[in-house]
């Protein structure tokens, strides 16, 4: 059925793009997609990439795994890491892509699972917003296709009333879908993917149609497995996955790199002031949560309980930007320990009893007692009151 695919694949990206963009253009965009925000960077890899592509491919696997994590290239380009953590995780998730089995990115809540896939994405195909999130309502349309209802009315199924997916649209277009929590989805839509992954083809029964996909097609899909209220996988589902784990990130050094380069880059979104003396304010928030999250102090002596909350990095990067904004419009600019308090104090205690025991025996038992954290002490009693 050649002329299916033609009809169908004919449902081009410049006619998404020119939707969006009479919403928002991409410039003012509270935050604009990867693609846009770092079009120099992928423009600068393009031209200096001279390695194999998969077909319909924007980079070569190398030129991928160097936009995520960051180098120089010959010219003298710098490309920003996006993902800090090592390296071989990113090369089998490119190398993934590039075969026949999809990518699931799996990991504790704010481990970059949505970001990696995103950049993936961009640097892959392009377009980062072939995406369907996953909710326990997301029906199986938004995975296959549904219909435009108004013309489905007037002139019965045709290829016009059809309103594909983003998952259709990129196999049709050879692009990169993206799931997002993909275990949120109920089990018997997530089971619509099992034919899309192994055979690479959508049946469109109404029109007796189907559409296959062409080669560039893959899938990424993110999951998290800490959740509540998540369903599984089905194995027939995880067999047609590579599983990548992203984990939490394994020094102090490292989390507070990643909290720095993300909050400037926020900051920088929303006009807040540079923060240089920001940065022992970052390492603080870092270290409470990691201790908190790791039940240990950093020189190992003393033991701490944990709290309910997951205190991820993402956490950590929203204290930080709140405590700028703070820092911006009600104080003089500079990150101060008043600052990002009442923000650890709102990540820390989720369960307003339990969590309140284990922040206050933690206060009194470890930041009390830290040279230099006198301050900070203050801080969090002012706003744990
Ligand atoms: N290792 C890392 N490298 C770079 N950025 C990171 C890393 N870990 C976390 N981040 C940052 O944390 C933020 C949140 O990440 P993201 O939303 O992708 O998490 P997630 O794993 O999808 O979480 P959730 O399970 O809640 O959906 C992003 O802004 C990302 O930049
Ligand atoms: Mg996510």
């Amino acid at each position: 059925m050649p002329e299916t695919k033609s009809e169908i694949t004919s449902e081009s990206r410049s006619e998404t793009t020119s939707e969006n963009s009479v919403d928002a253009p991409h410039e003012q965009a509270l935050r604009p997609h990867a693609e846009d925000s770092f079009a120099h960077e992928l423009k600068a890899l393009a031209a200096a990439d001279d390695r194999p592509r998969p077909e319909r491919w924007r980079l070569s696997p190398w030129a991928v795994a160097t936009y995520l994590l960051g180098g120089t290239l010959a010219d003298g380009t710098v490309i920003t890491p996006k993902y800090v953590g090592p390296r071989r995780i990113v090369e089998v998730a490119v190398t993934t892509l590039a075969t026949d089995r999809a990518l699931l990115l799996l990991g504790v809540p704010g481990t970059a699972k949505t970001w990696v896939s995103e950049h993936l994405a961009a640097a892959v195909s392009g377009d980062s917003t072939l995406l369907v999130q996953g909710t326990a309502g997301t029906p199986e349309e938004a995975i296959r296709y549904g219909w435009n209802y108004a013309q489905l009315l007037a002139n019965g199924p045709s290829r016009e009333a059809l309103v594909p997916s983003p998952v259709m649209r990129a196999m049709s277009q050879g692009m990169t879908a993206r799931v997002e929590e993909l275990t949120r989805i109920p089990a018997d839509v997530q089971d619509t993917l099992i034919t899309v992954l192994s055979e690479k083809t959508l049946p469109v029964p109404e029109l007796g149609q189907e559409v296959q996909a062409v080669r560039g097609f893959n899938l990424i899909a993110t999951a998290n497995d800490r959740d509540r209220g998540v369903n599984d996988l089905s194995s027939a589902l995880r067999r047609r996955f590579n599983t990548v784990v992203l984990p939490l990130p394994a020094t102090p050094e490292e989390e507070v790199d990643i909290v720095s380069r993300r909050v400037e880059q926020i900051g920088r979104s929303l006009d807040l002031p540079d923060a240089p003396e920001g940065l022992d304010e970052i390492r603080r928030v870092v270290t409470v949560f990691r201790e908190l999250r790791d039940g240990l102090t950093t020189d190992g002596r003393t033991k701490v309980k944990s709290p309910s909350g997951t205190l991820s990095t993402a956490e950590a990067i929203s204290v930080v930007t709140n405590g700028l904004a703070l820092a911006a419009h009600f104080g003089d600019g500079v990150l101060r320990p008043g600052d990002v308090a009442a923000g650890i104090l709102g990540a820390v205690v989720r369960d307003p009893a339990a969590d309140r025991v284990v922040w206050q025996e933690y206060l009194e038992a470890v930041v009390r007692e830290r040279d230099g954290w006198k301050d900070f002490y203050r801080a969090c009693r002012e706003v744990s009151a």
